[in-house]
């Protein structure tokens, strides 16, 4: 599938996501998941999953057996990026047998109706609606939005009690291996940047939305019922090959941490940036390097 990021062809967003599916399969919680197993309505429960990219977690769900029918809604700002999903579950569906059929608003997966949303979350949950959910999910988003400001709107879209799984929240470390001299100098500028991140005329995001969604889920009146650390682990196998797609996915967090340190001598000189980019690129054509990204799982249900 190629539905590449024609400002920067060298990184392809989909791709990434796509990548990115294995490394999450590790790293979900299962003990958050098993606890979401049990809270999860019985029959057809409505689910809405903001900042859904292309729709992987929905199709890991029915893998895992934790959704077969009802309605899934795939909430995006990124219109390509559904445009993807579409394309991407079909193809998924296909190679495990299941009907995909295409439908005005989505697909039909097996028994589950998909529907794609393109909508930015603050205006989305700034607008009336109509149904709510019985399920809402966001993974690996939470650290991009202001999560005080998201958050109570988030829970309003459940139905009372109704249940959230929120995971994969960065939670302020990143550790690359073998160590470089410059490691604590980029991944401190890296969690500045975060930090001060500005979208649609707000905060997008903390280095450190893990650890503090624990208070922000209690402010809102939803404590979680189960948290845990949901952390990336990439390292490659004994013959030096990562798994599935994993090299292009830590190109991409290269390129991520790239990009948002180039324009910023005041934090990193552009030498000691080539340099670290250079060595970790080096490290991942050798099958030597490693990450690991600290997040955390959440569930729980809404007040009421
Ligand atoms: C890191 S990706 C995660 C995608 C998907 N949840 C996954 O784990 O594969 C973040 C996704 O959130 C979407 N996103 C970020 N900010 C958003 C916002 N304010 N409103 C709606 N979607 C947003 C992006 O377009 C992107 O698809």
């Amino acid at each position: 599938m190629t539905c590449s990021d024609e400002a920067s062809p060298a990184f392809d967003y989909a791709r990434y996501l796509a990548a990115k599916t294995t490394v999450d399969d590790r790293a979900l919680n299962r003990h958050v998941l098993a606890e979401l197993c049990r809270l999860m309505p019985a029959g057809a429960p409505r689910v809405l999953e903001v900042g859904a990219g292309l729709g992987t977690m929905v199709a890991r769900l029915m893998d895992w057996g934790a959704v077969g029918a009802g309605e899934y809604v795939l909430l995006d700002e990124d219109r390509r990026l559904l445009d993807c999903a579409r394309r991407w579950l079909c193809d998924w569906a296909a190679a495990r047998g299941l009907r995909g059929d295409p439908l005005p608003d989505g697909l039909r997966v097996g028994d589950l109706r998909v529907r794609l949303v393109h909508a930015e979350l603050g205006s989305y949950l700034e607008a009336a609606h109509g149904a709510r959910a019985d399920v809402v999910i966001a993974n690996a988003v939470l650290d991009l939005v202001d999560v005080p400001t998201v958050l109570p709107g988030l829970l309003r879209l459940l139905v009372p009690g109704g249940v959230y799984w929120f995971t994969i929240n960065y939670d302020g470390e990143s550790i690359f291996a073998p160590g470089h001299p410059h490691d604590d100098l980029i991944v401190q500028a890296y969690h500045r940047d975060m930090d001060e991140r500005f979208r649609y005329g707000r905060p997008a995001g903390e280095s450190r939305t893990g650890r503090r969604l624990f208070h922000y889920l209690r402010a809102a009146g939803a404590p979680a019922l189960a948290a845990g650390s949901s952390d990336w682990v990439v390292s490659a196998g004994p013959d030096g090959t990562y798994p599935g797609d994993e090299a292009y996915f830590l190109r991409s967090i290269l390129h991520t941490i790239q990009n948002a340190l180039r324009g910023r001598q005041d934090r990193v000189e552009p030498a000691d940036l080539a340099d670290w980019l250079a060595v970790r690129g080096r490290q991942l054509a050798a099958g030597e390097l490693v990450y690991i990204a600290h997040q955390l799982d959440f569930v729980g249900r809404s007040p009421g």
